[in-house]
């Protein structure tokens, strides 16, 4: 059998059920075996092979009068340094020769120098350090050459000279610092190429361009930290690629594009941090792809992977920080069969991700902190029928009450269709640490019904929106906030607000430049911006590193409605309404920091006389308002009262919500998850006094 690993694709060219082995009767050398035993051509065609095993005998010499039929001799795991080209030039049927974990440490030692009948030969595990040029000669029929696990530091550009018909080449796992072009012209017909293990620094464009007929390769484990755009080309034939254990920080887009045949890639453990928008497109044969075990992963983004019309496999899994697969991730993916995406950090995964699939047939989730909320409600859907796999593992880990339910248990039907956005927090560190000079990407993300939207707060309390952002900062439209080369003066705290129409969720992030961090400034000051009969608008400029406000106003003395509001970071003013005409109200504005201290400032206003010339319709507005909103308070009282069961919310509880909570069937009408996570944060006002009705 044939098989070629390339750690988690497998390409198998036959299986076929193993031979026994039979006795074979000659004049066996001492404590060698000598059977008829199955074998397999290097072009994976059955064979018997009459085969003589001296494994493991710690001999140092080739054994003398081997039985002049032997095909395949076996001299694995012995300690021989030499040998004589007498020594086996008898064996004129000999097409294997096993002498891997032996003790050769040069090629001139091994006297192979006229054997045509030579199929395969196993020099793994040596401690052969260099091939100088034309290293095996009169071996012109040779098709394998296993050079893996020795000391190659060097390998002259003529080395392989005369092995014009080798189809696969072992050199993995040696010294080699760069890799010569010259050394593959002189295999032309080379279809299999493990060449990982090696310190390479950089492949080189063109380095593989001889190998028009190499459908494998394997630069695993190289800390190759970029490939160049040409890198790949002259592969015409190449289907399978493994980029496994290196150091992509980007997925080598261009470089792919050079290799149109290929039909499995793998780029596992890679610190690559986002799958960013086109990186997988018009690969046309690409029928399986791995991302698995990147610990930098955060990000599949929008249209990551276009246009893969034979794709039927994805595999991104055990990535401890990928928390977010965008809605429109995948486009045009139309043979996609199976999705394997457990043991990540997914709260969840889109509808639209899973209806952009039409070919999907299995899923696997399993062993993600799924929320179980609107956004997830799709697997137990009826007009799902999407196999999950392992769904005995596939549990909510929010909210608090769902914990630990089988995911194909939650009743989501009783829920409603839109849910809060909740920044991932395996997406975002709350404290990094980083050097004058770097550059700094923070990738916020969320998943909400309807879309959030995402916005950045700078320490000093400036919105920075997608698109938006100069000088040295940039925010992607995903929510990625990108610092160039920066300072010292930008250490600080920074949150990023993700929004819809429910509402807000917050994250902060400490970022300390050369150890140093910011200390907020003392000098918050409200101001009174306008005032008017029935509102008053306030403004403020935040201080340093501000994490939240939290507003609060009464009328002086008590008597009309007294109210509050919190407000995500950057919010610089507030419009406070339905004020009393001609009264005197007292607002004070909390603004808790970084380091847990907070600074309050309060300001006095006076509301304005209602003007008499307006009297009526102002009153006539105020009336409709009133009115307006006890229609709002009645259906919210409903709603909750339906769903608490009891007609009265309690007493001295808020009665208005001026942004309305997605009521959770789930938390008996609570706020969803309110209260349950830190620097979480709804954008709500709550009026304390209902209007009268
Ligand atoms: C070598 O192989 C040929 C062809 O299979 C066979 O005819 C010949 O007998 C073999 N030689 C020996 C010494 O067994
Ligand atoms: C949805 O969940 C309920 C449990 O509340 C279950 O009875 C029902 O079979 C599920 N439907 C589907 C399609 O899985
Ligand atoms: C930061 O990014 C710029 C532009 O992309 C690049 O030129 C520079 O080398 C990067 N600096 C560091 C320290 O990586
Ligand atoms: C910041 O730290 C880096 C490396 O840690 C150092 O090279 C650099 O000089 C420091 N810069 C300042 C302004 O202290
Ligand atoms: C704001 O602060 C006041 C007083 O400290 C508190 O009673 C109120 O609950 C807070 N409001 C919010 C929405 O956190
Ligand atoms: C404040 O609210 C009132 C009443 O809704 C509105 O008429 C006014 O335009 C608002 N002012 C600002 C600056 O938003």
């Amino acid at each position: 059998m044939s098989c070629l690993q390339t750690s988690s694709l497998l390409l198998c060219v036959v299986a076929a059920a193993a031979m026994p082995t039979v006795p074979w009767r000659v004049r066996c050398p001492p404590q060698c075996v000598c059977q008829i035993r199955p074998w397999y051509t290097p072009r994976s065609v059955y064979r018997e092979a009459a085969t003589v095993d001296c494994n493991d005998l710690f001999i140092s010499s080739v054994p003398r009068d081997l039985p002049e039929g032997t095909q395949t001799l076996l001299l694995q795991s012995n300690n021989i340094a030499r040998l004589e080209q007498s020594e086996l030039d008898y064996l004129r049927n000999l097409s294997e020769l096993d002498l891997s974990q032996n003790s050769f440490s040069h090629v001139r030692d091994l006297g192979l120098k006229d054997m045509p009948q030579l199929l395969s030969l196993h020099l793994e595990e040596n401690q052969l350090s260099e091939l100088p040029d034309g290293s095996f000669p009169g071996l012109g029929n040779l098709q394998e050459l296993y050079l893996n696990h020795n000391q190659l530091r060097s390998i002259a550009p003529r080395a392989f000279a005369g092995l014009g018909g080798l189809l696969r080449l072992h050199l993995n796992s040696n010294l080699l610092r760069t890799l010569d072009s010259r050394w593959f012209q002189m295999l032309p017909s080379l279809e299999i190429l493990m060449i990982g293990g090696n310190r390479v620094d950089a492949i080189l464009d063109m380095n593989f361009r001889p190998l028009s007929n190499l459908r494998s390769l394997v630069l695993a484990g190289m800390n190759l930290r970029e490939i160049s755009d040409y890198a790949l080309e002259g592969l015409r034939s190449l289907e399978s690629l493994s980029f496994y254990d290196n150091k992509l920080a980007d997925v080598p887009k261009r470089a792919l594009q050079q290799v149109p045949g290929l039909k499995f890639l793998d780029l596992n453990k890679n610190p690559l941090q986002r799958v960013k928008q086109s990186d997988f497109t018009n690969m046309l044969h690409l029928k399986e792809l791995g991302l698995n075990n990147m610990e930098e992963l955060v990000s599949i983004d929008q249209f990551a992977l276009i246009n893969l019309p034979e794709l039927t496999k994805l595999d991104v899994t055990n990535n401890p920080k990928l928390s977010f697969i965008h809605p429109n991730a995948f486009h045009h993916l139309p043979q996609l069969e199976t999705l394997m995406l457990n043991n990540n950090a997914l709260s969840a995964l889109h509808k639209q991700t899973v209806e952009s699939l039409p070919n999907l047939q299995e899923i696997s989730i399993h062993s993600n902190p799924i929320r179980c909320d609107c956004v997830i409600r799709w697997v137990n859907s009826t007009d799902t029928h999407i196999r999950l796999i392992e769904p005995q593992s596939t549990l909510c880990a929010e909210p608090p009450d769902l914990r630990r339910r089988h995911i194909r248990d939650v009743p989501f039907r009783e829920m409603t269709d839109q849910c809060l956005p909740l920044i991932s927090a395996q997406s975002l560190p709350s404290r990094l640490e980083v050097a004058h000079g770097d550059n700094v990407s923070l990738h916020c993300r969320a998943l909400a019904e309807p879309d959030p939207e995402i916005y950045w707060v700078t320490p000093s309390g400036a919105k920075l929106v997608p698109f938006g952002a100069g000088g040295r900062y940039r925010v992607h439209s995903e929510g990625t906030l990108e610092i160039r080369g920066v300072a010292p003066a930008q250490a600080g705290l920074y949150t990023c607000v993700a929004h819809n129409l429910l509402g807000a969720d917050t994250r902060s992030v400490r970022l300390l430049v050369n150890h140093s961090f910011p200390l907020g400034r003392a000098g918050l000051q409200l101001a009174v911006a306008d005032a008017q009969p029935f509102h008053v608008l306030l403004a403020w400029k935040p201080p340093l590193n501000a994490v939240s406000s939290n507003l609060t106003w009464s009328s002086s003395p008590p008597g009309a409605r007294a109210g509050s509001a919190r407000l995500p970071t950057g919010t610089r003013s507030y419009n406070i309404t339905r004020l009393r005409p001609g009264t005197a109200y007292r607002a004070c504005l909390r603004v808790a920091l970084a380091d847990s201290r907070a600074e309050v400032s309060c300001v006095s206003a006076r509301t304005r006389e209602a003007s008499p010339g307006r009297g009526l319709p102002g009153g006539r507005r105020g009336l409709l308002t009133a009115l307006a909103l006890c229609l709002l308070l009645l259906l919210v009282g409903a709603a909750l009262g339906t769903r608490r069961g009891a007609g009265e919310p309690p007493r001295g509880a808020p009665r208005a919500v001026r942004v309305l909570y997605p009521l959770h069937p789930a938390l008996g009408g609570q706020p969803w998850a309110r209260g349950q996570r830190g620097g979480h944060l709804l954008a709500v006002e709550v009026q304390e006094a209902p209007p009268d009705c």
